[in-house]
């Protein structure tokens, strides 16, 4: 298992770029699937969880290839099984995607459940409420879910959970949906920009989506979807976000190239919050931090509110910072691992269920620590950027899912990390 050495201290400066995103990408590499010519989608992130997708669209007989850098070209013309098997399910929960497509596209699917998930439980009831809400039947046994429907007929379906929106379950849905008989009518839906990427994606296909990026999602059913070409995945704002974090832990000045701030809002009002000046302009977000970090007060929520995936990174800013700040997690309430390899670093961190206090400490000493999920680990490289001396951060297989070149990138900015491969 690869390992990233770090020193740290440096203080970041400079241009980095932010890749395609990763969230955006996986439904759009699933919605492919329905339709009856190729499409090509450009902007793709060189991440394992975008090979793994794109082995399971392999796997039932797709052909996929990366026909430049960061361009997919999807053929599901050979086609032949509606089968997502285990153990490429088992990888990455993004997985179930499949399942909405599959069962838009020929009225029959079958998945690997998604197991278990070291952030927390991660229940997939409202995926199922909404495809069988359309008229499909499901079945779970012997580890698969079993979808089959005669025809989709669109309803009005309720998609929000006790968290509020999900993702997972609208993109799902919204795909089935597409094909169905009539008007759909999806709300408490998400209102992601990943979401309404899909959206624009499965319209440029032929479908007739509307609101999406609202709580309210109208799809008006289509017989058929051809493919795209030229297809331009949004920029990853979570990677983007990082940046800017990672910017904040270490005093530095760096202009971000290629973003959409106008995704990034929660974000960046929170670097403000920390200490930063940020300006914007066009695609690109220049993050000045070099007067801080001050405390902040984090609560995760769904978009447009400030994002679950940035937890640890911003926490990782406040570790260091001026004053107490305080996180409270409200998407996954057990989404804290990295707290317990922060204070191997010597933060002071108290927990209390789904919050966290964090006491600011004005060293952080660098130490061996361990990554356990995407998320988790770029706190972990964050807060090894600002540790004296080496850090070592074990299992960095985590980060490969879903940042593309992160050592590279950083490295470019003035950090001090290496990847020691393993063999
Ligand atoms: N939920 C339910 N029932 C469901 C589905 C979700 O109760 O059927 C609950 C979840 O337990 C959670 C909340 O609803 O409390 C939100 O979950 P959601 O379905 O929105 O999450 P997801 O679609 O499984 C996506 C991202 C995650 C990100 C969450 C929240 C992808 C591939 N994954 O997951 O990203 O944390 O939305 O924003 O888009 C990551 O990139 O590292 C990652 C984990």
């Amino acid at each position: 298992m690869d390992k990233f050495l770090m020193w740290g201290g440096e203080t970041l400066r400079g241009e980095v770029r932010t890749s395609g995103s990763k969230n955006a990408v996986l439904p759009i590499l699933a919605a492919s699937l329905m339709a009856d010519t190729p499409s090509t989608i450009t902007n793709c992130p060189w991440l394992k969880d975008v090979d793994t997708m794109v082995e399971i669209l392999e796997a039932m007989g797709v052909r996929v290839q990366r026909t430049y850098e960061g361009s997919l070209h999807v053929d599901p013309g050979p086609l032949e099984s509606h089968e997502a098997p285990y153990e490429l399910v088992r990888k990455m929960r993004a997985s179930i995607y499949v399942l909405g497509a599959l069962l838009g596209r020929f009225g029959k699917a079958a998945v690997s459940m998604p197991g278990g998930c070291v952030i927390g439980p991660r229940p997939i009831d409202l995926h199922m409420k909404g495809f069988t809400e359309l008229g499909a039947t499901i079945e779970q046994r012997c580890g698969y879910i079993y979808a089959d429907a005669k025809e989709l007929v669109g309803r009005e379906i309720v998609l929000g959970g006790p968290a509020g929106s999900s993702v997972g379950a609208t993109a799902n849905v919204l795909m089935a949906a597409v094909k169905a008989k009539g008007t759909t009518v999806l709300s408490s839906a998400a209102c992601e920009p990943e979401i309404v990427d899909l959206a624009n994606f499965l319209n440029r296909m032929g479908a007739n989506v509307s609101g999406a990026g609202t709580p309210i999602i109208m799809v008006e059913g289509v017989d058929e979807l051809h493919g795209v070409d030229d297809y331009k995945v949004i920029p990853d704002r979570i990677e983007a976000g990082t940046f800017i974090a990672a910017t904040a832990v270490t005093r530095g000045t760096v202009t971000i190239k290629d973003a959409e701030p106008a995704h990034l809002r929660s974000e960046i009002a929170k670097a403000i919050e920390a200490g930063a000046t940020v300006e914007t302009r066009n695609g690109d977000i220049h993050v000045d931090a070099t007067g801080g970090p001050k405390a902040i007060e984090v609560v995760t929520q769904p978009y447009p509110g400030f994002p679950t995936d940035l937890q640890a990174q911003f926490m990782a800013a406040a570790l260091r910072a001026d004053g107490m700040s305080r996180f409270v997690e409200k998407i996954y309430p057990n989404r804290f691992m990295h707290v317990m390899e922060f204070a191997r670093l010597g933060a002071d961190i108290t927990m209390d269920g789904n919050r966290a206090i964090v006491h600011g400490v004005e060293h952080l000493s660098g130490a061996p620590i361990m990554a356990s999920d995407l998320r988790a680990s770029a706190g972990l490289v964050l807060a090894g950027l600002a540790a004296e001396g080496a850090t070592t951060i074990h299992r960095v297989y985590h980060i490969d899912r879903g940042y593309e070149d992160i050592e590279e990138k950083l490295g470019a900015l003035g950090a001090k990390i290496k990847r020691v491969k393993s063999n």
